[in-house]
């Protein structure tokens, strides 16, 4: 049996860090049921402790989700572990996500803590932690700017106070794919108890590769979890992409060998979902969810995907929860797609040479206009026949 990736989903949390992206108690838990319906693993509902507002929306979500685990994020301290359990309490399944920086840069300017500080602090909290909760992530943040030698000591530690799964976040998007997959191969390689922890990776995409580096460090670094959100959102240029991890490994699974758990026919409403409840307008562009990812515009390629569909899409639009994929009518289409539409509109025009007429209209049309609509097309056909 293949191996099965854990998604993580932190729309919620990281998600919501994207300036304008903040949600109400309701607004959160609208999306949290659309996550369960998608079947995400993990469900990171918001950081209890920063506002009274986000520990009543995780105890709502705690209370309302059964099939997803249910997460909040908590700084090292006690007062932040304490709030995240207590918001938690009473939910089918749970988890506490505490994080401490680790690279030099912070320790010394953020948090003005020596290494030593910083490691009893990681290990404490998760040995506090441990009383509360059976289910513990840890995140160094900044992990993947840490020192290496120093990453083993504090990882080491957590894993052996009761941390379950370890996450090595690229905080501020700084990761190259094969770089950052090494990295992780290398801090499993050398931590004795790296086998006791599930992996994880989160990525930002401050250089546009956010997915690439979480696929790396699934496929070099052998991590297990990835964290990702919806539609990308996050802190400034956002997180990895959750439609397009989940749809990589999926499409590609001879590559990648791991089984995802997540609905995919529930993508798109998910994504519309998030969008709609932030303000956040997703590029038509954007890889499985943009308004033209299932389009085809050339005559080219709307010939071949109406003889095979294969010819020019890798993933079925149904798939993701679209209705159907789109041939768009415009200069560059062909005849072929012309009369698909006369068709799907119920048009039956009676000899060849009306359909050619017809078509050449349509291209005269289509010159001057960018968008042609099924009005326009009712139009010209009309516009034919009061001429014959
Ligand atoms: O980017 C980051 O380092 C984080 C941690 C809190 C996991 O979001
Ligand atoms: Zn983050």
């Amino acid at each position: 049996m293949a191996d099965q990736l854990i998604i993580f989903d932190t729309t919620l949390r990281d998600g919501e860090q994207s300036p304008g992206a903040s949600m109400t108690r309701d607004e959160k838990l609208r999306i949290a049921r659309q996550l369960e319906r998608l079947k995400v693993d993990v469900i990171e509902a918001g950081f209890a402790a920063s506002s009274n507002g986000d520990f009543e929306a995780v105890r709502a979500i705690a209370q309302a989700v059964k099939n997803s685990t249910v997460c909040s994020l908590a700084r090292a301290n006690d007062r932040d572990i304490s709030r995240a359990a207590e918001a938690l309490q009473g939910g089918a399944r749970t988890r506490i996500h505490i994080f401490l920086a680790t690279s030099a840069l912070h320790m010394e300017k953020k948090l003005r803590m020596t290494p030593e500080q910083v490691y009893e602090q990681a290990r404490l909290s998760v040995r506090f932690a441990r009383n509360l909760a059976g289910d513990i992530e840890f995140s160094p943040e900044d992990g993947y700017r840490s020192d290496p030698d120093f990453l083993c000591r504090v990882l080491e530690a957590v894993i052996t106070e009761g941390a379950t799964t370890i996450n090595v976040p690229d905080t501020v998007g700084y990761a190259i794919p094969e770089l950052y997959g090494e990295f992780i191969a290398n801090l499993r390689r050398r931590i004795p108890n790296s086998d006791k922890a599930v992996w994880s990776v989160h990525c930002h995409n401050d250089l546009g590769m956010a997915v690439a580096n979480s696929l790396a460090g699934v496929k070099i670094g052998g991590a297990r979890q990835v964290e990702c959100t919806i539609n990308g959102l996050g802190e400034r240029a956002g997180n990895t992409s959750l439609e397009e991890i989940v749809m990589a490994v999926k499409t590609r699974k001879d590559y990648f060998g791991l089984d995802v758990g997540v609905d995919t026919a529930q993508i798109v409403p998910a994504s519309r979902l998030v969008s709609q409840t932030t303000g956040f307008v997703v590029q038509p562009n954007k890889a499985v969810v943009g308004a033209n990812a299932f389009a085809h515009a050339s005559g080219i390629h709307q010939d071949g995907v109406l003889k095979a569909r294969d010819t020019y899409e890798i993933m079925r639009a149904e798939d993701v929860g679209w209705s159907a994929n789109k041939i768009v009518l415009g200069k560059l289409s062909g005849r072929n797609a012309f009369k698909q539409r006369l068709n799907e509109l119920g048009i039956e025009l009676e000899s060849e040479a009306e359909v050619n007429q017809a078509f050449a209209r349509f291209k005269e049309l289509a010159d001057r206009k960018s968008d042609i609509f099924d009005e326009d097309i009712l139009a010209l056909v009309m516009e034919g026949a009061a001429e014959t």
